[in-house]
């Protein structure tokens, strides 16, 4: 019988310049309340109590500030060009792992339940998990002139949130044949041959991206610190 047991490492690749958020600071080290988005991602793999250790992917100006913040245990490792190279930077820190979760620090939100639920079915025998939703809009695919050329079925369609789960030797062998940046483990997975299962994704795991997406964030801590203050009052 395949062994199931064995720790499980997440690695939060967070080594990427790009300010999309519109503030001068890589995403992961926006603020959100009082937290950056990557202590917050964290913390929510710390809590789930499903993952045994958290490697941070990080620029190397930024290791010793984040050492200092990150609770004990949590290490931190200097990322590369691509994110790709920051990903196989944060494998080799993970040579204890049966297990690894690769998650975005950009979805700071995510609830426990999801960590958990991506984690049981790599226990249950799954190689590669992605949690997905359905797509709400209409997918076309366009062309460089910005012509439609195709309509998938939307029904077919799903829209993919972290963390990502893997076998810890397939995402090896995955990352071993990888010849060019990919923005999505599963795929190269995929491209090795291997089986990529799907659990159902969680609305609060959403990639904070864009200035909506961080107004949506703030107005959920706002709500959540408000339930918890009126729970206390009680
Ligand atoms: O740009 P995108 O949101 O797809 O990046 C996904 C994640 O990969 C980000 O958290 C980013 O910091 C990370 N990344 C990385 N190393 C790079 C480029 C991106 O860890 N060289």
């Amino acid at each position: 019988m395949t062994e199931l047991n064995g720790p499980v490492v997440a690695l939060v690749p967070a080594a990427g310049r790009g300010v999309r958020l519109g503030e001068d600071i890589p995403k992961a080290f926006v603020d959100l309340d009082g937290e950056t988005m990557l202590e917050r991602a964290v913390d929510g793999l710390l809590e789930s109590e499903v993952v045994d250790r958290v490697v941070v992917v990080v620029p190397a100006d930024m290791v010793h500030a984040l050492e200092e913040r990150l609770p004990d245990g949590v290490e931190v490792v200097v990322g590369g060009r691509e994110r790709t190279d920051s990903v196989r930077a944060g494998l080799d820190s993970a040579a204890d792992a049966r297990y690894v979760l690769v998650h975005d620090a950009a979805r700071s939100l995510t609830p426990l339940v999801l960590i958990r639920r991506v984690v049981a079915e790599l226990r249950n025998g799954s190689d590669a998990v992605v949690p997905v939703l359905p797509v709400a809009d209409t997918i076309k695919s366009v062309d460089e002139g910005g012509i439609v050329t195709g309509t998938p079925d939307r029904a077919g369609l799903r829209a993919v949130q972290t963390p990502q789960g893997f076998a810890a030797d397939i995402l090896r062998q995955a990352y071993a044949a990888a010849d060019e940046s990919a923005t999505d483990d599963a795929g190269l997975v995929e491209r090795i041959g291997h089986q990529v299962r799907t659990v159902t994704g969680e609305p609060h795991a959403f990639k904070i991206t864009t200035q909506l997406d961080l107004l949506l964030a703030r107005a959920l801590l706002d709500a959540r610190r408000k339930e918890g203050k009126q729970c206390e009052s009680v």
